[in-house]
């Protein structure tokens, strides 16, 4: 274990500085003592007392809506004995009067041990830890990257499934989702066999896509999830982006395109696992709720460990 602490603390003193913007900040290595020291939380999570960060303060800034990051990371300092302060919604803070992003971080620094940010524009959690004198964590930027939800993703897998020798199909809106482009990113590092599966209209840029061939990620496209559904371990699904849409007719085009059904899942592998980041719209049928491929609602609760973790990281407490 002190190895592992000098390692994470370290890695993450000279290397990010204590920020956490994207999975690129994480080695392999990183990622197993993370997801490691995940399971000790786990108890934790569960309601078993702590104090481990009694006496810090937690600033969550969300400028785009939220339920599970923003609950999950307050759940997750409130177990740890910390406190938080929330920004409220941009309608209630001086962003409504015009304050820009760097200012506002200058001044949370000076309240705040650590800030939690969203924000919709793709680079804006970069940009805040350039200003911040304490640790930043991106809880999603735009359609850019969303590492702590792909940590809790990755631990997912890792409880219920396995993260050795996977084949994981990615669904969805794999234009917009920031939780597909951080997660292929991550499974590269893992050789996960990846199959992405969208409509045309919603693949995945090319940026992205030489990005993770760069990192000798296997992947291939479909556009149809009945031609993989009977060969994969794990199929994370993913909600259409609306609001990212430049044009609402665009879609209109795909909205409601694909369905995850029990019917479709009668030719599923016994041990297939069904993750969403969640929420969800009508992209899986409620029915599938009760079968025992759904781990969306499993999922959305090791976001708490997860989160103890990197939250405990940023304020060196392990
Ligand atoms: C995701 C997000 O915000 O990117 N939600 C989440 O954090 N669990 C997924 C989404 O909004 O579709």
């Amino acid at each position: 274990m002190k190895t592992h602490k000098f390692k994470l603390q370290s890695h993450l003193l000279d290397v990010m500085q204590h920020h956490i913007i994207s999975m690129r900040d994480f080695s392999r290595d990183d990622i197993d003592l993370i997801l490691k020291k995940t399971k000790e939380f786990e108890p934790i999570a569960r309601g078993k007392r702590s104090d481990l960060l009694s006496g810090k303060i937690l600033a969550t800034l969300f400028y785009e809506p939220s339920t599970r990051t923003r609950l999950s990371f307050e759940t997750a300092m409130k177990r740890l004995g910390g406190e938080v302060v929330d920004m409220g919604g941009i309608e209630l803070s001086s962003v409504a009067k015009g304050e820009n992003l760097a200012d506002t971080i200058r001044v949370v620094g000076n309240y705040a041990d650590t800030i939690v940010l969203r924000h919709p524009r793709e680079g804006a959690a970069r940009m805040a830890a350039e200003f911040s004198k304490v640790p930043i964590i991106n809880a999603g930027d735009g359609a850019g990257h969303h590492p702590t939800q792909t940590l809790l993703d990755l631990y997912t897998i890792m409880r219920e499934s396995s993260l050795l020798d996977i084949k994981i199909a990615l669904l969805g809106d794999l234009k917009y989702g920031r939780t597909v482009h951080s997660l292929a990113y991550a499974l590269s590092l893992y050789h996960a066999e990846m199959t992405l599966v969208s409509p045309p209209q919603l693949k995945i840029s090319d940026i992205f896509k030489k990005d993770l061939k760069k990192q000798g990620a296997v992947i291939r496209e479909v556009s149809n999830i009945d031609d993989v559904i009977g060969d994969i371990d794990v199929l994370y699904v993913t909600r259409i982006q609306k609001e990212r849409f430049p044009d609402p007719a665009e879609y209109q085009k795909v909205a409601g395109i694909y369905r995850i059904t029990e019917e479709l899942l009668k030719k599923a592998r016994d041990n297939l696992i069904v993750m969403h980041p969640l929420p969800r719209v009508d992209e899986i049928d409620p029915a599938v709720d009760r079968t025992k491929y759904a781990r969306y609602f499993e999922q959305s609760f090791y976001g708490v460990p997860i989160r103890m973790t990197l939250l405990s990281m940023a304020m060196e407490a392990v």
